[in-house]
Formats: structure tokens, C-alpha cells, sequence
């Protein structure tokens, strides 16, 4: 990995904590768990050949957008919420906590990413692009580690960024992945947004206020990544289409076992997992057939069996991981293939053909 920091040290400036002492919540973020959020590294010569010219107009709203930046003073804790935010519910805190420290380690993942492409390439557009998605992902990082700080657990994002190992993926990889999990963000954010806005008695920490301009963010993240897709179509034929089937399935499995891992998390928003996965899934789909040829059939009962077995794998594994029997790796193992079985037989459950659409933006309404 040769990823050299200068770049998002100099984006985050004071917000990144000097300290090199190792806490408990860095501790976790860095922790390379199937399911926790991972940083990525890609070919960077290749993302300086793509072209978006097909679509110009397009791309040239959509910068326009950028450069407005509409929330440029939206991510800073007000004054007059100074005071110590960490009193929630004790059933409820270390899964509050957790939800925030992967929350940020996405951000700041999204964040160190895009600050590198935009460092290592010279194609204008993409060096335009990719500074602006570094520019707010470092500033929803930031926000969060902002309150963070009131549980006396702010994340070292210098000392993440440098240690967390880093996954090389192709850039086709990344930009099904990165579209994926944009448009996910925004579908998690604003289906938690309403949610309270319908209840505002929910709202167990004011973080949840910045969420609907916050999704606003990642819904336009997610529309940047359609176009390059969109204005590259060989990215969305052939064999590619059987590996966007694999990311959507990977994206959404992955979701769907880790929020069930926070039940409390749930039951005070008043919603279970099973149900908040469903609205966000509905919506993710239904975004996504903006640039997908393929969308997964939410609607075969298959589908949620699939995902409610190899939930309750994860859940097998995890006690498995908690004994000390001598056979205990053999037994992680096996469930772990039980898993990979799971997943195949999901994967090649029969999915939706898309007609694409003639003008791929699209306007957040949910
Ligand atoms: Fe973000
Ligand atoms: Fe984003």
C-alpha cells in the first residue's frame, strides 16, 4: 500500500486529532471483521482515461451542483449544543457508539479514497470530482467525530488512515461498490430522517437533525459514479453484469446481517432491522435502476430467507468465536462456508432486467 496521507491530512486540518495513543473506538475502527467498513486503493492510471464526454451536459450540471456547495457551513456543531450529548439510554449506548464509529469509518474510508484519485490523477474531470466527494466526506467524518468526542472516544483519523489496511480493487470495482454504498447512505439516512421526523420523541441525540441534508450529500456522490458508469456503457455489459449481481447481493447481505447486530439501536427508533432493511433495500432498488441493467427481485420470498440463513450463521459464528474448544477455527470455517453456500444459492435466484432510462439523474424524493 502506497498511499501517502499529505493530501486528507491537509482536507481534515484541525479536525484530525494529532494523538498517536491508541483508543478503544480507533481500536475498533480498525479492526478488518467481514463486515466492518473497509478503505480501498484502485488503478489510478485507468481512472485518468475515463471519458464522460457523451455525456457533458450532464456532468456539467452535476459540477455546477458541487461548486454551489449548498452545505458548505451545514456540518459544524452549534454553539449552543455545547453541552455533553453521550447521556443516552445504557442499553442503548455501545450500540450507538458502534453505529457511529462504522459511520465515520465509511465516511473517512469515502473520504481518503477520493482525496488519493484526485492526487494521482490528471484528467481534469476526474480531478474535479473527486475533490469535491473528498471535500464532503471529510467534512461528515469530521462532523461526526464532533460528537464523538462528548463519549471521550474521538477517533484518531490520522493514526486510522496510516494503519487500517487497504483492499485494492479495480476501478470498475470501485465504482459499482462506491455507487452502491452512496445510494445506500442515502436511503439509510433519510428512511432514519423520517422515521423521526413522523415521531419526533425518537430523537435520542441531535445528530439525527443533520441527516436529510446530510443524505442530499451522498445521493449526489452516488449520481456522479452513475454518470461515469452511464458515459462508459461497457462498464454495465457482458460479464460485468454478473459482477454487479454479486456487488448488489454483497452490498445489501452485508448490510442486512450488521444492522441486525444492533437490535437496541432499532427498537428506539421503533423499528425492527428486518423492516428498516426493507424500506432502504426498496429504495436502493429502485435508484439503482438508473444505471444497473440487473436489479435483485426484493419481491422473491427466496430472497429474505436467504439473508435471514446466513444472518443466523453470523450469529452462530459469533458464539462459536466466543468458546475455547480446540475446534474452534475448523467450526468458523465451516459456518463460513455454509455462508459462501447461502450466497451463491441468493446470487443466482432469478433478478429483474432493467430498461435504462434516456437521462440518468435523478432527483432524491424520498
Ligand atoms: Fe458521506
Ligand atoms: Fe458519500
Amino acid at each position: 500500500m502506497e498511499v501517502k496521507m499529505e493530501s486528507v491530512e491537509t482536507l481534515l486540518g484541525s479536525q484530525m486529532s494529532k494523538t498517536a495513543q491508541l483508543n478503544s473506538s480507533t481500536e475498533r475502527a480498525l479492526e478488518d471483521a467481514v463486515l466492518s467498513p473497509r478503505f480501498y486503493t484502485t488503478n489510478f492510471a485507468e481512472i485518468d482515461r475515463v471519458k464522460i464526454d457523451s455525456l457533458r451536459r450532464e456532468w456539467d450540471a452535476l459540477m455546477v451542483e458541487y461548486e454551489a456547495d449548498t452545505n458548505n457551513d451545514h456540518f459544524q456543531r452549534p454553539a449552543d449544543m455545547d453541552k455533553d450529548y453521550s447521556k443516552v439510554d445504557p442499553e442503548l449506548y455501545d450500540e450507538f457508539v458502534d453505529f457511529l464509529i462504522s459511520s465515520i469509518t465509511s465516511e473517512f474510508s469515502g473520504c481518503i479514497l477520493y482525496a488519493e484519485i484526485k492526487r494521482k490523477v490528471k484528467n481534469e474531470d476526474m480531478r474535479t470530482l473527486f475533490g469535491y466527494m473528498a471535500r464532503d466526506e471529510s467534512r461528515h467524518a469530521g462532523f461526526i467525530n464532533q460528537w464523538l468526542k462528548d463519549f471521550g472516544i474521538g477517533i484518531d483519523l490520522g493514526f486510522l488512515a496510516k494503519t487500517k489496511k487497504y483492499t485494492y480493487f479495480k476501478p470498475k470495482f470501485i465504482y459499482y461498490a462506491t455507487y452502491l454504498s452512496e445510494k445506500i447512505g442515502y436511503a439509510r439516512y433519510i428512511t432514519i430522517f423520517r422515521q423521526i421526523e413522523r415521531k419526533p420523541e425518537l430523537r435520542f441525540h441531535p445528530i439525527f437533525l443533520w441527516f436529510e441534508k446530510w443524505c442530499n450529500d451522498e445521493f449526489r456522490h452516488g449520481e456522479s459514479f452513475a454518470l461515469i458508469m452511464r458515459a462508459n456503457p461497457k462498464l454495465l455489459t457482458g460479464i460485468n453484469k454478473y459482477w454487479i449481481r454479486f456487488f448488489i447481493l454483497a452490498v445489501y447481505a452485508t448490510m442486512y446481517v450488521r444492522d441486525h447486530s444492533r437490535p437496541q439501536l432499532y427498537k428506539a427508533l421503533q423499528i425492527s432491522p428486518a423492516d428498516y432493511d426493507r424500506q432502504v433495500l426498496q429504495i436502493t432498488n429502485e435508484i439503482t435502476k438508473q444505471v444497473f441493467p440487473v436489479t435483485l427481485n426484493l419481491d422473491d420470498p427466496r430472497f429474505y430467507q436467504g439473508l435471514e440463513r446466513m444472518l443466523a450463521l453470523f450469529i452462530r459464528m459469533e458464539a462459536v468465536k466466543k468458546q475455547s474448544t480446540w475446534f474452534k477455527k475448523i467450526h468458523v470455517a465451516w459456518l463460513g462456508a455454509q455462508v459462501g453456500i447461502e450466497f451463491i444459492r441468493v446470487y443466482f435466484l432469478p433478478v429483474n432486467d432493467n430498461a435504462l432510462p434516456s437521462s440518468v439523474r435523478m432527483v432524491p424524493t424520498w
